[in-house]
C-alpha cells in the first residue's frame, strides 16, 4: 500500500510517499481502508520531534512509528479476531494511534464508530482528535452547564471550531477569540460574540466568564484567572511549557486563585465521546470546518502552510 513515511525527525521534507506492507489487524483492531485522514497539531510535533521530551516515548534518535496520522475515515477492510462491532464494508471513522496517513490503517475497535450517512468521509476524518479534545475540555474538565458564559481563545483552529459549536450545542453563551482574518469563521459557526485578538485583550476587559478554554494559551495563567467569574474554570489544551507548568502548579496552589479552577487537559480517544460526536454530527449540531483538502503527496506542503500560517479549521487528506 502507499503511505506517507518519515524515518527521521525533521521538517516536512523528510516525509515521502512510499510502498509499504499493508498492516494486519490483531486482537481488537480493525483494518480500515482510509478514504480521508486529517492533520492535527500533534502530527507536526511528532514530525519534528520537538519539544525533545516527546522523544522519550516516541523514539530518541528516530521515530518508532514511521507513519503519522491519528484521524481516519473509510471502509472496514478486515477485522482482528476479537472484534465484535464491525465487519467488512462498514463505513467508519475514529482515531488510530498512528498510521493514518496511508491507504490502510489499523484502528482499535475502542476508538472507532460508524460514520453517519449525512457526513462525508472528509468531514468524518476532520472530527475525532480535535472534537474529542474540545468535548473533554469543556465537558468533563470544564463542567460546562447550559446558560454559562464560555470563552474560547484560538476559536478558529481545529479544537477551537469544535469547542465553539459544542458549547453552543450545550446551551452556553459563547465568545470566540481569534485573529481578524478568522472572525467571519467564528461567527459562521455560531459564536454569540467575537473578539478580535489583534484589537482587544479580553483579559483586560471587565467581562467575566464561567469557563475559558485556552486552545493555544500564551499568556500568564493569572491573566486567564482575572477574566474568570468566581467559581469559574480555565482549561488549556495547548500552549507553551511555561503555561503547562503554571497550570500544574496552580492545581496544588488553590488558595492563590480562591475558588477558581485552573488546569490543563490531556485528551484521550474514548468510544463514549466518539459516540457523542457521532450523534451531534448526525443531528447537524456540529459541522467540521475544513480549510482545505489535499492528497498524500501534498501533505508536506500542507504542514509547511500550517506551520507558517495559523490554521483555519482542519486540513483533510483524501486518499
Ligand atoms: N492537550 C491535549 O490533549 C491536546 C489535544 C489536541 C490538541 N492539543 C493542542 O491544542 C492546540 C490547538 O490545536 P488545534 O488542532 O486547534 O491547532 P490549530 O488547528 O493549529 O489551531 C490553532 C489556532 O490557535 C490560534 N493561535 C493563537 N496563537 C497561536 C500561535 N502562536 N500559533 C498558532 N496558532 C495560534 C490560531 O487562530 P488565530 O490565528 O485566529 O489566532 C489557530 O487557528 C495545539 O497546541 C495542540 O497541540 C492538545
Amino acid at each position: 500500500m502507499k503511505a506517507l513515511v518519515y524515518r527521521r525527525y525533521g521538517p516536512p521534507d523528510v516525509l515521502n510517499v512510499e510502498d509499504v506492507e499493508k498492516p494486519v489487524p490483531k486482537g481488537d483492531e480493525v483494518l480500515v481502508q482510509v478514504h480521508a485522514a486529517s492533520i492535527n497539531a500533534a502530527d507536526r510535533v511528532l514530525l519534528r520531534g520537538k519539544p525533545f521530551i516527546i522523544r522519550l516515548g516516541m523514539g530518541l534518535s528516530k521515530p518508532k512509528h514511521s507513519i503519522l496520522g491519528f484521524d481516519v475515515a473509510g471502509h472496514v477492510e478486515a477485522v482482528g479476531p476479537h472484534v465484535q462491532a464491525f465487519r467488512k464494508g462498514d463505513e467508519v471513522f475514529g482515531a488510530s494511534r498512528f498510521g493514518g496517513f496511508a491507504e490502510f490503517a489499523c484502528v482499535s475497535e475502542q476508538t472507532l464508530v460508524s460514520k453517519p450517512a449525512n457526513v462525508s468521509f472528509e468531514q468524518a476524518a476532520a472530527t475525532p482528535t480535535a472534537a474529542y479534545t474540545a468535548l473533554q475540555a469543556i465537558g468533563k474538565k470544564g463542567g460546562l452547564r447550559p446558560g454559562e458564559r464560555v470563552l474560547v481563545e484560538g476559536a478558529s483552529g481545529g479544537v477551537g471550531t469544535f469547542a465553539v459549536q459544542l458549547a453552543k450545542a450545550f446551551g452556553a453563551e459563547v465568545t470566540a477569540v481569534c485573529s481578524t482574518r478568522n472572525a467571519e469563521i467564528a461567527r459562521s459557526i455560531g459564536a454569540d460574540h467575537v473578539i478580535d485578538c489583534n484589537r482587544e485583550d479580553f483579559t483586560r476587559s471587565h467581562r467575566l466568564y464561567d469557563l475559558i478554554l485556552g486552545v493555544n494559551a500564551y499568556r500568564p495563567i493569572s491573566d486567564y484567572a482575572r477574566a474568570l467569574e468566581s467559581n469559574g474554570t480555565y482549561v488549556m489544551s495547548g500552549g507553551g511549557g511555561t503555561q503547562i507548568l503554571q497550570a500544574m502548579f496552580h492545581r496544588f496552589w488553590l488558595p492563590k486563585t480562591g475558588d477558581k479552577t485552573l488546569s490543563n487537559i490531556m485528551a484521550r480517544a474514548k468510544k463514549a465521546d466518539l459516540l457523542v460526536l457521532k450523534g451531534l454530527l448526525e443531528a447537524g449540531k456540529i459541522k467540521p470546518v475544513i480549510e482545505r483538502t489535499c492528497s498524500l503527496s501534498d501533505v508536506p506542503d500542507a504542514i509547511r502552510r500550517l506551520e507558517n500560517d495559523h490554521a483555519r479549521g482542519k486540513t483533510v487528506i483524501t486518499i
